[in-house]
């Protein structure tokens, strides 16, 4: 066989996340890991939602197999059966939940992954999209959105990330919630992922978000409109 003919399954995107798909245990580890990530979404959404009267639109981008939804709509449901709150008025506040991602094949395994959102207590039979997008792009976004990316805009160049985060300057983009990795990981886990410190990622997005800085390694940023 000759060199170029040698194949490397885990070197796409697809193949490095097939193992995580309908994966009870990556989803609790990702609950656990990324816990404070998830609330503060949980609580704005909640928060947005009843003071709008409104029911809001979960967008995913660079969405990969959907964990974020997928973690919003098992630890919501544990926040809530908490507080004892079961009556669906109670909890919701999401009308429609969409996932984008510029990758066909993640969308597949996205689909299969998510499917139980829908019959999950806390987001209910919500309807679920998928697109084909490619997050640097202008973007439609229809009223009342929160957008989520996790571990995607430390994959892309400065001007790349000044531009996605002008797409989210957009009067129905009501909450923004960013996920990226450090430097103070030792080294990346998957692709061209940048490991820039905390500064630099201040200094990349401008003053108007608030950070969470989640033990150094984790940094969370938000931003309500
Ligand atoms: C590290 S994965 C993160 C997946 C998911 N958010 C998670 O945390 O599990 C990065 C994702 O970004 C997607 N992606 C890469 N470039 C993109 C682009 N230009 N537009 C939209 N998605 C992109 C990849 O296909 C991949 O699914």
């Amino acid at each position: 066989m000759r060199k170029d003919d040698i194949t490397e399954p885990m070197n796409t995107w697809d193949n490095f996340y097939q193992s995580r798909v309908c994966n009870n245990i990556y989803v609790n580890a990702f609950c656990k890991k990324y816990n404070r990530f998830i609330e503060e979404i949980i609580v704005n959404i909640q928060q947005i939602s009843y003071n709008l009267k409104t029911p809001l639109i979960l967008k995913e981008e660079g969405c990969g197999i959907g964990t974020v939804s997928l973690a919003i709509s098992q630890i919501g449901e544990r926040l809530f059966n908490s507080f004892g709150l079961t009556d669906s008025s109670d909890t919701k506040k999401i009308s429609k939940v969409v996932f984008s991602d510029i990758n066909i094949p993640m969308l597949e395994l996205c689909c299969k992954n998510t499917l139980s959102i829908s019959t999950n207590n806390y987001f209910g039979k919500v309807p679920l999209f998928y697109a084909k997008e490619n997050i640097c792009e202008p973007k439609f976004f229809e009223s009342s959105t929160v957008v989520v990316t996790h571990g995607v805009l430390e994959h892309f160049s400065d001007e790349d990330v000044t531009k996605i985060m002008s797409t989210y300057n957009n009067d129905k983009v009501l909450f923004q919630a960013h996920y990226v990795p450090t430097c103070q990981y030792a080294s990346p886990s998957f692709g061209d992922e940048r490991l820039l410190p905390v500064d630099d990622w201040i200094a990349l997005i401008k003053p108007d978000y608030y950070l969470l800085d989640n033990g150094g390694k984790d940094l969370y940023m938000f931003k309500t409109k």
